[in-house]
């Protein structure tokens, strides 16, 4: 399966950001992977001007359930694709933390991108107390289950396995952890999905850099990355995107 690699910028970049795509579409050139880069939304429309006709796509970090409304300062999927987005990351931990967005917010949300058509990439991952407690394995499944948008999901679903314990820390799961969540959630996506459930990517995210993604990319049922940090400078994420092809 094609590697997916995408990059979250969180709440990071100004417009001189955007030479770090122009750095990136000369470092990347014949990469055999999918690349996504996720600015804010202020350098969406920006983003995508500077990656066309490149093999860089351009994603949002989130969007609204709904199409239209009174929803203040909110941001619809049909928005972002007008802005030239093509994907969008959704129940990221931190909005499921900060926003209390809950597994349905994030189906509906996921409703909403592929009704827009953009590709989503939804994010699961226990806390530190859930995995010393020996429960990461319910707490994912039940995230996975709960937050697949609610028609069906398609393979232009994603999904992020985000340990909230490994996010911006340094810390990463053994690879047999890895192994493990990311076996059972591709039993889950055939149970949900059949066929299609085989061709969802499923990224691991958390901490990745080029120094430990060769051996994550190694893991059977990892599909790509969802880079944080690492991300910002188009050298590091360029060196990610090398050990995916
Ligand atoms: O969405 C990516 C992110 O949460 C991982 O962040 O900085 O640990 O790579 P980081």
């Amino acid at each position: 399966m094609r590697k997916l690699i995408a990059g979250n910028w969180k709440m990071n970049g100004l417009a001189s950001s955007l030479e770090e795509i122009e750095t990136l579409k000369g470092l990347t050139g014949g990469a055999a992977c999918d690349i996504v880069v996720c600015p804010p939304f202020t350098l969406i429309e920006k983003a995508a001007q500077q990656a066309r006709g490149s093999h860089i796509a351009i994603g949002a970090q989130d969007c609204h359930t709904k199409t239209s409304g009174a929803f203040t300062s909110d941001i619809s999927a049909a928005m972002l694709c007008e802005a030239g987005a093509r994907f969008v990351i959704l129940g990221h931990s931190e909005r499921r933390a900060v926003y209390h967005e809950t597994n349905m917010i994030v189906a509906r949300k996921a409703t909403a991108a592929q009704e827009a058509g953009l590709a989503s990439i939804i994010c699961v991952g226990e806390t530190r107390a859930e995995r010393d407690e020996g429960i990461a394995l319910d707490v994912v499944r039940r995230q996975l289950r709960g937050s697949l948008p609610i028609a069906a999901a398609s393979a232009n679903t994603a999904i992020a396995y985000e340990p909230v314990w490994a996010i911006g820390t340094g810390l990463v799961p053994t690879i047999d952890q890895i192994d493990e969540v990311h076996r059972s959630l591709r039993q889950i996506l055939e149970q949900e999905l059949g066929q299609e459930g085989r061709l969802v990517r499923i990224l691991y995210g958390g901490s990745v850099k080029s120094s430990n993604a060769s051996s994550i990319f190694d893991v059977p049922d990892v599909n790509g990355a969802l880079v944080g940090g690492a991300s910002l400078k188009a050298s590091d994420f360029a060196e990610i995107i090398s050990a995916a092809a």
